[in-house]
């Protein structure tokens, strides 16, 4: 388990939180293997329709914990398992977003089913920036959901989109005042578990891509992932934002 992940049952629903608001819920190891248990439990338990993800603090998710991304694909071993738990679960997600959501705080929201976002909410998928390849499926989701277009800004460029730009194209659901966007979240979670299950469920399936193609992007990325860690170019970026000496992704240049 992390001290940085928060779990907590309703009736019918379970919520992951992602709490390390100091470090705008980045993504360590340890975070990763709980995320991936309370998955696979969630998925194993009849009693939960549904999985809400929601961040402490001011940011959703600021992605991979770059540090662990030093150590090469070792680092990302617990990313990648995640992603695989994510990619095969059966089951209704949600995801309620305020703040920066980079990399992986943007690629997990592809395999939500109800994403809702604060207007202050700003998606980023800035791989290439970092030397990196995109992740989780998103090669495939992210053309299929936002258009190839706003796709290749994001993937290509690391251009990032606002709020009401990722509602417009269909990343998010619907915006929701940050006071209210947890609780929303939450309704709606409650909404999924009181619904007949069995038509959930089988809805959910009908809804998702294939599973063989996903699967197959997903480990096509994680090769291409794996190899670009360990690149001069990653290794520089990641050295670079430790030190701090090349230029965030600031907030002032989000929007
Ligand atoms: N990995 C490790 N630490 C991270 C992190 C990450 N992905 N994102 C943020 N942090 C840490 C910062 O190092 C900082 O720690 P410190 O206070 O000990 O110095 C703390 O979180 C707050 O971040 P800061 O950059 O000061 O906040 P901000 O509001 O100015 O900017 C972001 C927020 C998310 C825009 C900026 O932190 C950022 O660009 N993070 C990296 C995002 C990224 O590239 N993710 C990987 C994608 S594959």
């Amino acid at each position: 388990m992390s001290e940085h992940i928060r779990l907590s049952e309703s009736d019918g629903w379970l919520e992951i939180a992602l709490c390390r608001p100091a470090k705008k819920n980045a993504l360590t190891a340890a975070m990763y293997h709980a995320m991936t248990g309370a998955l696979l439990t969630a998925t194993a338990r009849d009693d939960i329709a549904c999985v809400l993800f929601t961040g402490d603090g001011d940011a959703f998710c600021a992605g991979n914990d770059l540090s662990d991304f030093v150590q090469g694909p070792d680092g990302a071993a617990p990313a990648m398992a995640f992603i695989e738990a994510l990619a095969a679960f059966d089951k209704p997600l949600v995801a309620a977003v305020q703040g920066m959501a980079v990399g992986i705080g943007t690629t997990m929201l592809l395999h939500c089913d109800l994403v809702y976002a604060a207007p202050d909410a700003r998606f980023a998928m800035p791989f290439v920036k970092l030397g990196l390849v995109p992740e989780a499926g998103s090669s495939l989701l992210a053309p299929a959901l936002l258009g190839r277009a706003k796709a290749a800004a994001m993937l290509l460029l690391g251009e990032t989109i606002g709020a009401e730009e990722a509602e417009r194209a269909g990343l998010v659901g619907a915006l929701v005042p940050a006071e209210n966007l947890h609780d929303h979240a939450r309704a709606k979670a409650a909404t999924l578990a009181s619904l007949p299950r069995a038509a959930l469920l089988a809805t959910r399936r009908l809804l998702r891509p294939s599973a063989s193609a996903l699967e197959g992007r997903i480990a096509e990325e994680a090769a291409l992932f794996a190899e670009a860690l360990q690149s001069p170019e990653a290794q520089a970026a990641f050295a670079a934002f430790a030190a701090r000496s090349e230029p965030r992704l600031t907030k002032e240049k989000l929007t």
